[in-house]
């Protein structure tokens, strides 16, 4: 087993900088759950990035940050639009249901994004008492696919969330890599494209922990100091998360990390498109690649990288890139795909 895998960027270590931050918080005594100097720079240079209207809350992960975003602004009588691939829906062990219960409407991907004509048909019953009321739209960016909506298309949903009264989401997770890939800010693929609530994910991207969820304006944000707390997501040592964020920002490190791992992504996929068996499946757009192969390599291949399966009726998996990933680990891999390919043939 080599000690680099292409099973998700979640498994990668901790970037030194972001390391070296959390090193030099660690000094002396310093207020707790977010009074602190650290947090009150760190939130500044949110408001920065994402402009002075919008308020932002460090959570520690990315399930709390969606559930406890989307709790703020809806109750039980409501329900929520996501795609079906969604985090949200496939991958929070029902939290959504379980700590917000409402209903989750998942609706049909297209390249793993949602569409205003696939979006439409859900939203109906507005004011029949036999229906949950629609609430929120909900989008992943860039998408469980690796795939990265185009401005035109958030502002679509948007623009449709808001003629019916109801707010968009966008689980930002990997923010980051999207920015890179439409060669835009953080603000310019959210905000300003009328994004409601936030969750801008810094975990997938060279950080230790944490995740911040951003409102667009301080009426939306009222409820969610005493929501995050009855959440159990506020940190009392909450300086080591804020100084994450500050190195995140300080250096445009958010950028050259997601950058790169981007970059790696196109490499991987530029190498295995050459190679008789493995087909890329979805648009390289993001830090992911899916391609389908022989059955028979997978388990083999697994031994020696972590990665995990997508679709095992057609083959598929899914490799991702991180802020770590060299040049060097994708030649590697490619050999060991090269030769295991061989032997299935
Ligand atoms: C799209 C997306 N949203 C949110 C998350 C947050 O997950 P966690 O609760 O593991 O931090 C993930 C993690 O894999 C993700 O891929």
């Amino acid at each position: 087993m080599v000690d680099k895998g292409f099973a998700s960027d979640n498994i990668s270590g901790v970037h030194p900088q972001i390391l070296k931050a959390i090193n030099e918080a660690n000094m002396g005594h310093v207020d707790a759950y977010g009074e602190d100097q650290y947090t009150i720079s760190a939130l500044k240079k949110l408001k920065e990035a994402f402009g002075n209207d919008t308020e932002a809350f460090f959570v520690f992960n990315g399930t709390g940050a969606n559930v406890l975003a989307l709790a703020s602004i809806v109750s039980s009588l409501n329900s929520i639009i996501c795609s079906n691939l969604a985090h949200l829906n496939l991958d929070e062990c029902a939290a959504p249901e379980n700590f917000i219960g409402c209903k989750l409407i998942p609706v049909q991907n297209e390249a793993g994004k949602l569409t205003v004509k696939n979006i439409k048909p859900y939203i109906y019953g507005f004011g029949d008492p036999h229906h949950a009321q629609p609430k929120v739209i909900s989008i992943t960016q860039s998408t469980e696919l690796g795939t990265v909506y185009s401005d035109h298309e958030v502002k679509a949903i948007a623009d449709l969330a808001h003629d019916n009264q109801m707010f968009i989401h966008m689980d930002g997770a990997r923010l980051s890599n999207a920015a890179v890939s439409l060669g835009k800010s953080l603000k310019e693929i959210s905000f300003d494209l009328g994004v409601d609530i936030l969750t801008f994910g810094g975990t997938k991207n060279g950080l230790m922990f944490g995740e911040v969820v951003i409102f667009s304006n301080q009426d939306l944000a009222k409820n969610f100091h005493y929501l995050r707390k009855q959440g159990m997501q506020l940190s009392s040592k909450m300086r080591f998360i804020s100084a994450q964020y500050n190195a995140l920002f300080e250096h445009n490190l958010w950028y050259q990390s997601a950058r790169h791992a981007n970059k790696m992504a196109k490499l991987l996929e530029s190498k295995v498109s050459l190679l008789d068996g493995i087909n890329v499946t979805r648009k390289v757009q993001a830090n992911a690649v899916f391609v389908t192969l022989p059955g028979e390599i997978i388990s083999l291949l697994q031994k020696e990288y972590p990665f995990y399966i997508w679709d095992e009726s057609i083959n598929e998996v899914r490799w991702m890139c991180s802020f770590d990933t060299t040049e060097e680990d994708i030649s590697s891999f490619v050999n060991s795909l090269s030769k295991a390919l061989s032997s299935a043939y």
